[in-house]
């Protein structure tokens, strides 16, 4: 990669490497490690897009949503295929939860996992009261990977290119899908950090039965993707466990 001139003059980086590439399906996404005259290390990420209109949402919301306060990656500048943005030092929010679920392995930890929800909810909340100020629509997230998400602490998000019109239940439900389909998949420790999640979602007035369906949804979906099968009675098994707390 290739970082421009002026940005290099600007902030004074006398040298720069690719330290790493991230794990990416859809892009190029790669770690920039910089040397500054002074002698400084700073780190950057470059993101490389292959669809050029889905990079300019991505760049367009980011922008916004640091501009209105909400703990994103600060975008430094873009060219025609690929952008710079504020590296954010942390771990993604898949690491996080399988940190905690080997710490918990003993004591199942209500409260600190309670933070994290929270924590989550309010950002995927302002996110979507944001996006409707601006937009005027119900905008979601859609890629609800838990590598979209990165946990500091503070909880910062990322990877805008597939928002739509839709639903935050479709959002949420995807979210528990994957969460609780990580290896090792429907553990009692993803079931019962899954269902206080759903608790706490109530609280905030989503439709739960509409996210019963989203979550059955998707694990037909990870059926077809992953080529791993989820019997319908498996599905039917966790979903009533998940929502054991909830009569309809
Ligand atoms: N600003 C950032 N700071 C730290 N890590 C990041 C940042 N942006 C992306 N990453 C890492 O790169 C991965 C892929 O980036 P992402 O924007 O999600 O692109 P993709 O479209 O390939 O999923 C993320 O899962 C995360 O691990
Ligand atoms: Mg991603």
């Amino acid at each position: 990669m290739v970082i421009k001139d002026e940005f290099l003059s600007n902030e004074k980086i006398s040298e720069y490497e690719v330290e790493k590439v991230f794990d990416s399906k859809k892009n190029t996404v790669e770690l920039i490690k910089a040397t500054k005259t002074n002698g400084n290390e700073v780190y950057y990420v470059h993101k490389i897009l292959s669809n050029h209109k889905k990079m300019l949402k991505e760049i367009e919301l980011l922008n916004y949503l640091f501009e209105k306060g909400l703990d994103v990656p600060k975008v430094y500048y873009e060219d025609e295929e690929s952008f710079l943005i504020e590296y954010i030092e942390g771990e993604t929010l898949l690491e996080h939860i399988t940190r905690l679920e080997k710490e918990q392995k003993e004591k199942f930890n209500y409260r600190s996992n309670n933070r994290l929800i929270y924590k989550f909810l309010n950002w995927i909340e302002e996110f979507y009261e944001l996006v409707k100020e601006k937009t005027g629509e119900n905008i979601i997230l859609e890629d609800m990977n838990l590598r979209n998400f990165i946990y500091t602490d503070k909880l910062y998000g990322f990877d805008f290119e597939d928002c739509h019109v839709g639903n935050k239940e479709r959002d949420i439900g995807r979210f528990c899908a994957f969460l609780l389909t990580y290896s090792f998949a429907f553990t009692n420790w993803k079931v019962r950090f899954t269902r206080q999640m759903l608790k706490a979602v109530e609280d905030y007035g989503y439709d739960l039965d509409l996210i019963r369906k989203e979550i059955d949804k998707e694990f037909i979906s990870i059926t077809k993707r992953r080529g791993t099968k989820i019997p319908r009675s498996l599905r039917d098994l966790i979903l009533g466990r998940v929502f054991s707390f909830y009569n309809g």
